[in-house]
């Protein structure tokens, strides 16, 4: 027979109850929870490289002004994050390692090159689009801190996606050259946004557990299917097309249909095989390496001041 306390544990995630980090939980759910939050917050200090790389180019002080801030509040989202996954008994430096190393997954989505400045309103619109889209219902996650860790990032995402519109509205608006590169931005990122969403729902290993301990609310298909049907209308109302010449309106459903994703890119990216992996996973190793002085002075120091408090 089970273990009992496993029945009062599935009891609580029926009744919505919220699971806290001293509270009795199955080891697959702490090992799923350590998985996720891990990857997701390797997601948000990766996804600082490529809007990094545009903060001294940005054409406007207006524009750079928000770009830093929202390098910086990803930055943040990390290291909340972070701690989210130490709450589990994970600890911080062997995430860090897992990440150098190569060995920890991020975001596929991160592994793409921002060639232009559009991107950079791209990455706002697109990306956080659909971060949003996943991390508003892990809002309701049985799991607190990460439940708590997202409704803080939620609302700093939300200011991501309207700058990012807002910048590409803007060069929509502008001369035919600014159009062109919105539309070539869309182009390159549209794809790989919809593959944030994971692989589709018979080929997702982890949805159906996750589903039962209402980690996940909806499927990996379901959030994809969300943000095709808002992104589309907001890409048609500022004259842009979507790169898809499958796409169209079901009138039944109401659902915009897509074309085949190419789930073999998809496989090759999170094999390493991306455009900029081995450039992401080295600018993080190089900030680590270098970065390392600094982690050791606030140690000694912090050591120093709790040594002269206890006296
Ligand atoms: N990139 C990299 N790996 C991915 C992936 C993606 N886009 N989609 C799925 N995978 C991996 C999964 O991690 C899993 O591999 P693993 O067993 O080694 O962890 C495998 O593919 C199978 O996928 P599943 O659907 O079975 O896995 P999940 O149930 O974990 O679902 C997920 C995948 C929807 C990404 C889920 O992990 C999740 O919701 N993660 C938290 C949210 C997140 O990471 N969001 C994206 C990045 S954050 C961001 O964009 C920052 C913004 O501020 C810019």
């Amino acid at each position: 027979e089970g273990d009992p306390r496993e029945a009062r544990f599935m009891a609580r995630i029926d009744a919505e109850e919220r699971i806290e980090p001293n509270d009795f939980m199955p080891e697959g759910y702490r090992k799923t929870l350590v998985r996720q939050i891990a990857q997701h917050a390797h997601s948000e200090i990766i996804g600082m490289l490529p809007e990094g790389n545009w903060i001294t180019r940005a054409p406007s002080l207006r524009r750079k002004a928000a770009l830093l801030a929202k390098v910086q509040d990803e930055g943040g989202h990390g290291l909340y994050l972070y701690c989210a996954a130490e709450t589990l008994g994970k600890s911080r430096e062997e995430m860090m390692d897992e990440l150098v190393d190569g060995r920890a997954k991020y975001s596929s989505i991160f592994n793409y090159p921002t060639l232009t400045w559009a991107d950079i309103g791209m990455i706002g619109w697109l990306v956080d689009g659909a971060a949003i889209m996943n991390q508003i219902p892990l809002c309701r996650c049985s799991f607190g801190p990460y439940a708590r860790a997202m409704i803080r990032i939620c609302k700093e995402e939300s200011f991501h996606q309207r700058q990012g519109y807002e910048q590409i509205m803007t060069l929509c608006a502008g001369t035919p050259e600014q159009k062109e590169l919105a539309q070539d931005s869309l182009n390159r990122w549209w794809w790989p946004s919809i593959m944030m969403f994971g692989p589709s729902d018979g080929d997702s290993v982890h949805s159906a557990k996750s589903m039962a301990w209402k980690i996940k609310r909806f499927t990996n298909d379901e959030l994809r299917q969300k943000f095709i049907d808002a992104t589309v209308p907001q890409a048609h109302r500022i004259g842009l097309e979507i790169p898809d010449p499958d796409l169209k309106f079901n009138e039944e459903t109401g659902h915009w249909e897509i074309g085949e994703i190419d789930w073999e890119e998809f496989k090759r990216v999170l094999a390493g095989g991306g455009p900029c992996n081995a450039d992401r996973v080295a600018a993080r190793k190089a900030a680590q390496e270098n970065g390392a002085w600094v982690r050791d002075a606030a140690l000694a120091y912090a050591q120093k001041r709790a040594a002269r408090e206890s006296e």
